[in-house]
């Protein structure tokens, strides 16, 4: 009987609420339990570790579901995801409500989603937002796959164009987080292997496994990688996404060791898993225990005589702490109620002593276990681990990442001084950066550098040993990705307030100005518009401030800094663009696509706004900027007279203004996709002075006022020295 848990129940909220699901299916819409022969299996629900007996949960009448056989489930935010009868269901357990979510033509068998537990960040806890459904058994390039990206409240079908080239029996696809692709399993005659897909990218391929029945997968909490595939007679383990994938070979006494399970002659009843642990019963109800990892894998038999019957179900609790429940009915009580038995494996094994080589290592600890640390664009991390051998072993470190094609790593192990019974300790340094910068990958090898990934870290030992319960082997999750504490502000050393131009109680109190006619364009391409009409704008304090001193002759540019909370990091070097956000264009810039030594045709406003579907100040970011210094066969170099509107990086680009006084509202953004994973925008003001006003008079009189005013500053020049001396004269 296949029993689930919530994912992260150690995590926060979920503490006292283990919620356990054991299956069941063929209730009848409106049958109550009475009805229900004790052959009959249900779907039970505890949300107090199986202390209280429950009373099986039934669909509601009104979906007019005739036999309800659940073929799969899922926990989803506070709901459970249910697959009843090829559709999908969801049951909310907070308010005990039901949902349709998915009615398709295709009866959808299988359901997966991912959990991570690392964090509260968003780069972790979106994870669970993405749910698979489909229908396997077909071919590949007809498979019907629908996913959803907001925790299973809508679907949509998945179309991956490569899926229609490949071949083979379709057995699943997968989105593994931990190397951000879907994999794809496929099956072709008596072998099985995994297609790895990412958007815009050829497939790669796992290796080959034998696989002559369908296998039912397990992917391991923890986002490793870890993945047990099993059927009756069967047991394969993969510590990388299905990139290799391998029989757990068991051993039964002292000297007996299989090579795989169907060579043992057993057949599997139940199985669960954890992080790096693994429990089987099989159907002559023995119990088998066993460890997981690189070259540290094995399962073997603790015992014959467990308290399990044809209703129990397996599950792990905790690190080495196995539960196994049975469900037990009366006749006459609608409720079950539960046998529940704790196994601490710690313990069972001293017990056993059955040869078990003793662990390797005292200790062994990583800062970085259970966390969640984020590396941006170009930056590197160091991570730090302890290891204290067992005295006479030389246990073997191994760090692995689950997604190589991103994250490149350093090691660097160092004895560190003795512990008080004198054995020796390490100090193990790790360095991470991004596969990208570790120059150490062939270019094939690595994934685009400007999608964000996810991969975890690791450290192990080489045959760790069954009994290192208590040793766990460290494990961190890296967020190749924006460090959302990043934010870009403009610095601002002289404000129109400052010099007077400007009140704060007035912009304060819905301060308007005016935009006039002529010199804006509502649709951004900065082209003169018929039927303009002056514009009233509200002058927005609380979020602009007090706009920044700009003088009208001068070229200029604003200076961005980059800030990760409330510490400044650096100015901004990078690409970035601007716009006026009310559509103002009375400036222009100071370089030309020639004179900015483009090697193609830079993009522009007017281009990036006619190509993208936002049709505004947002439509030009990192995800669609071209440089124009790299060649772009798309793009030839055919006007290099044209504006170049880029500022930042390379050149000396910058802003002109035109004659005018007044405040102009900049949406800056840094648009170098190179730079950081993040969106890095912000809006700013600044207040331009010092252009005459727009001449109003016939062009002689203005010459003659001019000339009468410097006939006067010319006179005050030469009486206030004069002035002055007679002052000191006196004194
Ligand atoms: C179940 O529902 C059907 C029709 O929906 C009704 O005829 C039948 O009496 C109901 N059975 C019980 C036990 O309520
Ligand atoms: C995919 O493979 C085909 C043929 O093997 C090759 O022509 C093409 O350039 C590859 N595409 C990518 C994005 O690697
Ligand atoms: C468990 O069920 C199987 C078939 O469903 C049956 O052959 C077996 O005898 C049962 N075992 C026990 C202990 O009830
Ligand atoms: C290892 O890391 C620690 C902490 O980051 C640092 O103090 C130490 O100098 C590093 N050692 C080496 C050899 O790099
Ligand atoms: C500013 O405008 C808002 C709404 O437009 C109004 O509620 C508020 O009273 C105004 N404040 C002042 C100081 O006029
Ligand atoms: C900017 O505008 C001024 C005046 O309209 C013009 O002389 C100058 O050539 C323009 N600069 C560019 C780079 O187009
Ligand atoms: C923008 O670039 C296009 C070519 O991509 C060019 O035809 C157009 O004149 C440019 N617009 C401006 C305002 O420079």
């Amino acid at each position: 009987m296949p029993l689930t848990r919530l994912p992260c129940a150690c995590g926060f909220v979920w503490l006292l609420a283990v919620v356990a699901v054991a299956w069941l299916s063929e209730l009848k819409e409106n049958e109550t339990i009475s009805d229900v022969k004790l052959c009959r299996k249900a779907l039970l629900l505890t949300k107090d570790n199986f202390r209280s007996s429950i009373i099986p949960l039934n669909i509601p009448k009104m979906f007019q579901v005739q036999t309800a056989k659940v073929s799969g489930a899922i926990y989803s935010s506070s709901c459970i995801l249910l697959i009843i009868n090829g559709n999908i269901y969801a049951y909310d357990y907070e308010d005990g409500s039901w949902s349709i979510l998915l009615i398709t033509e295709v009866f959808i068998t299988n359901i997966y989603a991912e959990y991570c537990c690392y964090s509260s960040d968003y780069s972790c806890s979106s994870i669970s937002n993405l749910i698979l459904v489909y229908a396997i058994g077909g071919p590949v390039s007809d498979a019907v796959i629908y996913i959803s990206n907001s925790l299973g409240f809508d679907f949509e079908e998945l179309s991956l164009p490569q899926l229609k080239l490949l071949d083979g029996t379709f057995e699943g696809i997968f989105f593994f987080h931990s190397m951000s692709k879907f994999g794809v399993l496929l099956k072709n005659g008596d072998t099985a292997r995994f297609a790895y897909i990412e958007p815009a990218k050829n497939e790669t391929w796992g290796l080959p496994f034998h696989m002559s029945r369908r296998l039912h997968m397990l992917n391991l909490p923890g986002l490793k990688g870890f993945l047990i595939f099993w059927h009756e007679h069967r047991l394969l383990f993969s510590h990388n996404s299905g990139q290799l994938v391998e029989d757990i070979p068991i051993k039964e006494k002292k000297a007996v060791t299989h090579e795989s399970f169907g060579l043992s002659g057993k057949s599997i009843y139940a199985i669960a898993g954890y992080e790096n642990e693994l429990a089987v019963l099989t159907t002559d109800f023995h119990f088998y225990y066993g460890t997981l990892g690189l070259l540290s894998t094995s399962l073997i038999k603790i015992t014959e005589e467990t308290p399990v019957t044809n209703g129990s179900a397996i599950m792990f609790e905790s690190i080495g702490n196995v539960v196994i429940v049975t469900a037990v009915k009366d006749e006459d009580d609608p409720a079950y109620n539960f046998v529940v038995c704790c196994v601490n494996m710690q313990y069972v094994l001293m017990e056993l002593e059955i040869g078990l080589k003793s662990c390797k290592a005292e200790v062994l600890r990583g800062d970085f276990d259970k966390k969640m640390h984020i590396l941006d664009m170009g930056e590197t991390l160091e991570l730090s681990a302890k290891l204290v051998p067992q005295p006479s072993q030389l246990p073997i470190p191994i760090v692995t990442v689950s997604n190589p094609h991103s994250l490149g790593f350093q090691v660097k192990m160092y004895e560190d001084g003795y512990t008080f019974d004198g054995n020796t300790k390490f100090t193990i340094n790790i360095t991470l950066m991004q596969q990208h910068t570790s120059g150490r990958a062939h270019e094939s090898f690595i994934s685009d550098i400007k999608i964000p990934s996810l991969s975890t870290i690791t450290l192990d030992l080489i045959e760790r040993g069954m009994s290192c319960i208590d040793l766990q082997p460290p494990s961190g999750l890296i967020s190749i990705g924006c460090n959302w504490k990043k934010k870009i502000i403009v610095r601002r050393d002289l404000t129109a307030c400052m010099k007077k131009f400007l009140e704060p109680i007035e912009l304060e109190n819905n301060y308007t100005y005016i935009i006039e006619k002529g010199s804006y364009d509502p649709n951004y391409h900065s082209r003169p518009q018929e039927n303009n009409v002056d514009l009233t704008i509200m002058y927005d304090y609380e979020e602009l401030g007090c706009p920044g001193l700009v003088y009208y002759n001068s070229p200029w540019k604003p200076v961005i800094e980059l800030w990760e909370e409330t510490r400044r990091v650096e100015v901004v070097k990078a690409e970035f663009v601007l716009i006026e956000i009310h559509g103002l264009y009375t400036y222009n810039y100071s370089m030309t696509v020639g004179e900015a030594s483009c090697v193609s045709q830079a993009q522009n406003w007017s281009s990036v706004i006619d190509a993208s579907t936002i049709k505004g100040v947002h439509a030009w970011d990192r995800q669609n900027y071209l440089s124009c210094h790299e060649n772009h066969e798309s793009a030839p170099l055919l006007w290099p007279n044209v504006e170049y509107q880029v500022l930042g990086g390379s050149t000396k680009n910058s802003i002109i203004f035109d004659e005018r006084n007044g405040i102009y509202v900049f949406l800056v953004r840094v648009v170098d996709p190179f730079y950081s994973y993040c969106d890095l925008t912000t809006t700013f003001s600044i207040y331009v002075y010092g252009a005459f006003p727009k001449q109003t008079l016939p062009d002689r009189l203005v010459f003659m006022s001019m000339l009468g005013l410097m006939l006067i500053l010319l006179w005050l020049g030469y009486v206030i020295p004069k002035l002055s001396k007679s002052e000191r004269g006196k004194k």
